[in-house]
């Protein structure tokens, strides 16, 4: 059976892949946010996942405004790279898992997900930059992927009790999986921030700490609130931290609990307050 060996989580700021293509890691901007991957690196050299589930959010490349699915999964045997701009590179496509994406696609449908299935899809930063920062040794990460797109774009968003359920099925899904790989699970996004209108560059560090916290002793604390009191406490932007409940949700399913390998925060990184977590399962 399919083992699930832990969760990564990471920002995905499109700067950071213009900072990577640059090699500016250790100018005193970049460092302390780049500092907090080599612990991660070490752990994932060891733990070594075949596939990694990633709960993200599509930027208007596969879904529009005039056409907002709420959860899709891609079905696809690669993915390509095809950010909106931002002046990154280009990153050669990613290889998909077709066997996992069907066998999930199928146990969601069957636990009452409507999820839209995409044999064919896109990926912008959100999928791709963080690859780079968890295996920054590697043209493409060693790892076959399975996208998962989570609406955190348009309102009206899946609130984060849907989301929590939504990981907790992927992660169970995954345990029920015959294909004899390890598996790990992975949400990009945030912390808080806010890119837009009269709160841009709002930051919100205790609620950051609070949730990073939450993330390893009380994984469904921020199913308490809306969607409307995340953007509040977190940004219009910041919501993307329900990707990070999802991964979370997923790895209740395993083993007995988690094991935090190594976090990282650090404010600012453009708007943006960012975010590092690897959580083994134990
Ligand atoms: C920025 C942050 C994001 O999360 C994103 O998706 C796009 C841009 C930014 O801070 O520039």
């Amino acid at each position: 059976m399919a083992q699930l060996i832990g969760g990564l989580a990471t920002s995905h700021i499109p700067a950071i892949g213009g900072a990577i293509h640059k090699g500016k890691q250790n100018e005193p901007y970049w460092k302390p946010f780049f500092d907090g991957f080599p612990p991660i690196h070490r752990w994932l050299d060891q733990a070594r996942p075949d596939i990694v589930v990633v709960f993200y959010n599509d930027h208007g490349l596969n879904f529009f405004l005039d056409k907002m699915p709420t959860f899709a999964i891609g079905a696809a045997a690669e993915y390509r790279n095809a950010d909106e701009g931002w002046g990154i590179p280009t990153l050669p496509p990613m290889p998909g898992c077709p066997e996992l994406s069907w066998h999930l696609i199928n146990e969601l449908i069957a636990r009452e997900f409507d999820i839209v299935t995409c044999q064919e899809m896109l990926v912008d930063h959100a999928c791709t930059l963080p690859f780079k920062l968890f295996w920054p040794d590697h043209e493409v990460a060693p790892v076959q992927i399975v996208p998962i797109n989570i609406n955190t774009v348009q309102f009206p968003l899946p609130t984060a009790r849907r989301v929590y359920k939504l990981g907790k099925a992927v992660g169970e899904a995954i345990q029920r999986w015959d294909g004899d790989k390890r598996v790990a699970v992975m949400a990009t996004g945030g912390l808080s921030h806010q890119l837009d209108g009269e709160r841009a560059g709002f930051i919100n560090k205790s609620f950051d700490l609070q949730f990073l916290d939450s993330m390893e002793t009380n994984p469904e604390w921020a199913t308490q609130f809306s969607d409307l009191e995340l953007v509040e406490k977190a940004g219009t932007q910041g919501v993307a931290l329900l990707m990070w409940l999802a991964m979370r949700a997923a790895l209740t399913v395993a083993g007995s609990g988690v094991r935090k390998v190594h976090s990282n925060y650090h404010i600012p990184i453009s708007n943006t307050a960012t975010g590092v977590l690897a959580l083994e399962t134990v």
